[in-house]
């Protein structure tokens, strides 16, 4: 388990401090693998690097598996580090070595017997589907090949943590696919709790369970993945899913709800699972003396739980259109009446 608490980091420029961390606080639990996403600048990068100590806080502390690693002496500090791997937006490879030598390199500044290291390099690389490039020179490999011996390479010690600073920003979109489905087994598979960062919200709503937002050094919400993108709270927020799960009501349909004037309400309706939605806009329609309308409809699927969020307009009565709004609610969708803004 990491826990990040109240953690501060300032840099000093030439034009004045940076403050890259403001009490920042996270907490990942084994077995998670949690995104931090954000804009360029908003700390995320700092952030990652308090957890191995690369960079320390200048308040706080980093807590992993109930260490206070803050207050560690440099040679335990080493020890410590050994069960973290680290993966990085350029792969960070040797170019004039060998897909096996780079992956054997934690390997060798532990002084690991020979054979013991050929065979684990061995097992590296056939869990990262690479074994017949282990004699190409890490400069002639493609980008996602580099991060598979990247990956490799940070699993080399068998950490139990493993922290990706934007491991697939430097990828297409298939590659990208291709690398998070290897980080998605990498924790199944072997049980290694992830810490990633990225400005990609598709790479959270890929593998991730958890989530915290992060702006200008702060966390602006944090929770699990189905909740943040089901109920974005913050605008920064709302951005980043707007990416990847957009419920906005198009601009011609927008345009003609404002021009009817007819009494009516706008009712965003959340359904996690698969539930009857697809009957209980017709149920509604029969039972109530009311109309109903789709303005916008997304589904989608995270974390292996489908999201479907629907923006209708309900046309009737008012007592009739709070009736079937009761009807909705009991039957366990989430409802909340909107504005077309
Ligand atoms: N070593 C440093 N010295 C001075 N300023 C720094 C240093 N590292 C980071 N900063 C500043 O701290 C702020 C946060 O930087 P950080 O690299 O953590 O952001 P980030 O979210 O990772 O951005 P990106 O998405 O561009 O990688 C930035 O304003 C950056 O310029
Ligand atoms: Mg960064």
């Amino acid at each position: 388990m990491i826990v990040v608490q109240n953690v501060s980091k300032t840099f000093p420029g030439r034009s004045g401090d940076v403050e890259a961390l403001k009490n920042v606080s996270i907490q990942v639990d084994d077995g998670d693998i949690f995104g931090v996403v954000g804009f360029s600048g908003a700390g995320k990068s700092t952030l990652i690097r308090t957890v191995n100590l690369l960079e320390r806080p200048d308040s706080g502390k980093v807590i992993i598996d109930g260490i206070d690693v803050t207050d560690l002496p440099k040679r335990k500090l080493r020890g410590v580090r050994k069960h973290i791997g680290m993966v990085f937006q350029q792969f960070n490879l040797l170019n004039s070595k060998t897909v096996r030598q780079n992956v054997a390199i934690p390997l060798v500044l532990e002084k690991k017997p020979k054979a013991e290291t050929e065979k684990r390099v061995r097992e590296l690389l056939r869990f990262v589907e690479l074994e017949e490039k282990k004699d190409v020179y890490a400069e002639n490999l493609s980008g996602g090949q580099k991060q598979r011996v990247g990956i490799a390479r940070a699993l080399a010690t068998s950490p139990s943590i493993l922290l990706c600073d934007e491991a697939t920003s430097a990828l297409d979109p298939k590659t990208t696919e291709s690398i998070l489905q290897l980080l998605k087994k990498v924790n199944r598979e072997l049980g290694v709790t992830i810490l990633l960062i990225t400005h990609q919200m598709n790479v959270i709503k890929e593998i991730c369970n958890r989530v915290a937002v992060m702006e200008s050094g702060e966390i602006v919400e944090q929770g699990n993945v189905l909740d943040v993108f089901g109920n974005p709270q913050h605008d920064i927020t709302k951005g980043f899913v707007k990416t990847v799960i957009d419920d906005t009501v198009p601009e011609s349909i927008r345009k003609s709800i404002l021009e009817d004037n007819r009494q009516g309400k706008i009712l965003r309706l959340k359904f996690t699972g698969i539930s009857a939605q697809d009957s209980l806009l017709s149920r509604i329609d029969k039972t109530f003396n009311v109309e109903t309308a789709i303005l916008s409809a997304t589904v989608s699927e995270l974390q292996g739980t489908v999201l479907s969020i629907l923006k209708v307009r309900l046309t009737g009565r008012n007592d009739e259109i709070a009736k079937a709004e009761q009807y909705i609610e009991k039957s366990g969708v989430e409802v909340k009446e909107v504005t077309l803004e």
